[in-house]
């Protein structure tokens, strides 16, 4: 367990923008921050942050929450793992206190293979630029293929030596675990020993998001060899190929700048294409690109531009799951490199600028060019053909039509074309596709909205929404909601606001004011707060590690209540804040469901008069109608402001 106080030493530090921007684009609008949502598609950005209230919210899905709860979404963090980002990213050393034993195994093996990993990089680099072995093979092999000394050391290459054992005697020397070494895949056992696995190769680390190595591609330098040209890691804890791009980490703002991602298939494209100065680059590996991969290209830019030379078999490997790219929005462009060069070989034939004006002439539409290559692939075979037009229509509707009208006119024109068949009928069948995708779009929205609906009593969020068409409830809301925010402030110079709202509400059944259980459990948790004499705040509550208490706490912030304007004020040209008015909006809210229950009293004071009662009862029930309508007049003549939406 992570202790309270590092917790509260990492929530301190907390900047939802920060934290939000380094996974979406943000741009400042007024007191905001507006981008592209992460959690659904969409062109236009409907997802704002806001960094006074440390929430962020999407009006096209209705995804909202904390910077926390953002990781944890996005990243499918746990609680604890968000913390654990979270202190590695603001530098704050996590106190512990004790660990289940499973909990303990669970966090050191994913932090054990960031640990045996960089222990391994270095080991590798090491032994390139220190050793004969390294110099005379691995050195001389990089340098023969034109990489320098600072591309080398800037994406730290390394090389691991022929010998059996060299690494693997080092790493158990290191003291790490061999059940860990093996998941590496930098050891393997033979003959009941460790041995190493990338001997006599080249090693490129392959880097996360913030730099940290998550695994290894590892090239043979002999050509006779039969083995395989590339070892990489296996999967494990932290190197889960789908979701990475090699390069990523060093091409991060090159792409930001370009507005333009550049893909190609292998670790030496990237390193060869940076050393010539275009930084804007990833690899996918040779395979067909995953969602995962989309998604991140997608974080940083609109433009994907796929470099591939033209024989490679990885065409075809970026031809499947490319539909993708486009539901995601995304603009694909394709380049062939020609002669049976590849980036790599190409940048380093012709220089930089020859191959950035060659990447500049030759951008092809990517699904013009899967059409012409299929095409070309199916020959005179007429069931290939028909097959290949459906093909085509369905990818055209999978461009978000609403958005992008002209651009699907434009394919539907520019494919019956290369084709040959008529646009009518080409456009037919695309509208065909979209609408059993909309068919299919509604069954799921179906099914969601009754899961939904079924776990409508537990999803604190949603319901809340819900509840907010309520103006009681959303009154009940700004009550407690003032309280968490201005709770601290002074009322006046002997009592502050947060004793002022429990001496008032001291003879009020909190039951019987507020409807909400929830609202009165916050209520109650900030006065046993209070009275410990702590200093509660929004984020207090904001960052709770009951999910349910912090979801309220977001849409609580996210409620978009405002005073109606007092006249007078208008008149006067004042332009007055929550901040300005904040007494006001403690005493009207306050007031509003005091007001609420005398009415509610009232209600039923009046059912019971209805009813049969002797003489006396009656004049009984009469002198509580007539306090209770006093009481009424009063405070609707203190209330004056009234709250709306
Ligand atoms: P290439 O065969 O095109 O290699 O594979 P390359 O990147 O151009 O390497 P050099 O220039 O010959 O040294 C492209 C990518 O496919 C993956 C690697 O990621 C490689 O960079 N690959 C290839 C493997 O994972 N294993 C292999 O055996 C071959
Ligand atoms: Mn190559």
């Amino acid at each position: 367990m992570i202790s309270q106080n590092t917790i509260q030493q990492i929530l301190s530090r907390i900047d939802v923008v920060e934290i939000v921007g380094s996974y979406v684009k943000l741009k400042k609008r007024g007191a905001n921050y507006l981008g592209l949502c992460p959690f659904h598609n969409e062109k236009s950005p409907s997802f704002t942050v806001s960094p006074s209230k440390e929430i962020y919210k999407c009006f096209g899905c209705g995804k909202s929450g904390n910077s926390i709860s953002f990781l944890m979404d996005l990243e499918k963090y746990s609680y604890v793992e968000a913390l654990r980002w979270l202190a590695n990213k603001y530098n704050v050393e996590i106190e512990e206190t004790e660990l289940s034993p499973e909990q303990k195994i669970q966090q050191q093996s994913a932090d054990s293979l960031y640990i045996i990993n960089s222990f391994a990089q270095k080991f590798f680099s090491d032994y390139l630029f220190n050793t004969e072995e390294g110099k005379n093979i691995g050195l001389s092999y990089l340098e023969h293929r034109g990489f320098t000394e600072a591309t080398i050391k800037k994406f730290q290459i390394g090389y691991n030596p022929e010998a059996r054992d060299v690494f693997a005697t080092a790493a158990t020397h290191a003291q790490y675990n061999q059940e860990l070494l093996l998941k590496t895949g930098l050891v393997t056992v033979r003959d009941e020993r460790l041995v190493d696995n990338y001997r006599g190769r080249v090693i490129f680390p392959i880097h996360n998001q913030s730099g940290k190595v998550l695994g290894f591609g590892a090239r043979v330098l002999k050509t006779t060899d039969k083995a395989p040209k590339y070892i990489n890691t296996p999967e494990n804890e932290i190197y889960v190929k789908s979701k990475i791009l090699y390069g990523s980490y060093f091409a991060r703002q090159a792409i930001d700048k370009a507005d333009e991602c550049l893909l190609v298939e292998g670790y030496t494209d990237v390193v060869s294409l940076h050393q010539a100065g275009i930084e804007n680059v990833v690899a996918s590996g040779g395979t067909s690109l995953t969602p995962d991969q989309l998604r991140l290209v997608k974080k940083y830019t609109d433009n994907l531009t796929i470099i591939y030379d033209g024989d490679s078999a990885g065409i075809k490997a970026a031809l499947r799951g490319m539909d993708l790219a486009f539901e995601a929005g995304l603009n694909v462009k394709l380049v062939l490199i020609p002669d049976n060069e590849d980036p790599d070989s190409y940048v380093n034939k012709v220089g930089a600028d020859e191959f950035r004006e060659f990447i500049a002439a030759n951008k092809k539409d990517f699904i013009l060019f899967q059409l012409s290559v299929s095409l070309k692939d199916a020959g005179t075979d007429s069931a290939k053909k028909a097959a290949l037009v459906n093909q085509v229509a369905e990818t055209i509707s999978k461009i978000n039509k609403a958005e992008d009208f002209t651009k699907q006119q434009d394919y539907i024109q520019q494919c019956s074309e290369i084709l040959k068949i008529e646009e009518s009928g080409l456009h037919t069948l695309v509208n065909k596709f979209i609408r059993e995708k909309i068919t299919k779009e509604e069954g799921r929205i179906n099914r969601e909205q009754a899961a939904d609906d079924l776990a409508a009593s537990t999803a604190p969020v949603d319901d809340e929404a819900l509840l907010l068409f309520n103006k009681d409830e959303l009154n009940e809301r700004a009550m407690v909601r003032a309280l968490l925010e201005f709770g601290i402030k002074q009322w006046d110079e002997t009592i502050t606001v947060a004793e002022h709202v429990f001496a008032e509400i001291r003879d009020w059944n909190l039951e019987e004011m507020i409807d909400n259980k929830k609202l009165i459990s916050l209520i109650n948790n900030y006065r046993a707060l209070y009275d410990e004499g702590a200093v509660p705040t929004p984020k207090t509550f904001l960052y709770n590690d009951d999910l349910e208490v912090s979801a309220l706490v977001v849409s609580l912030m996210d409620d978009q209540y405002e005073l109606s304007p007092n006249w007078k004020e208008v008149f006067e040209g004042k332009i007055n804040t929550r901040e300005d008015l904040y007494k006001e909006e403690v005493f009207s809210t306050v007031n509003y469901l005091k007001l609420r229950k005398i009415k509610r009293m009232m209600d039923e004071n009046q059912r019971d008069l209805e009813k049969f009662h002797t003489p006396e009862e009656q004049l009984t029930l009469l002198q509580v109608h007539q306090h209770l309508k006093k009481t009424e007049i009063e405070l609707t003549k203190q209330l004056g402001t009234v709250i709306f939406r």
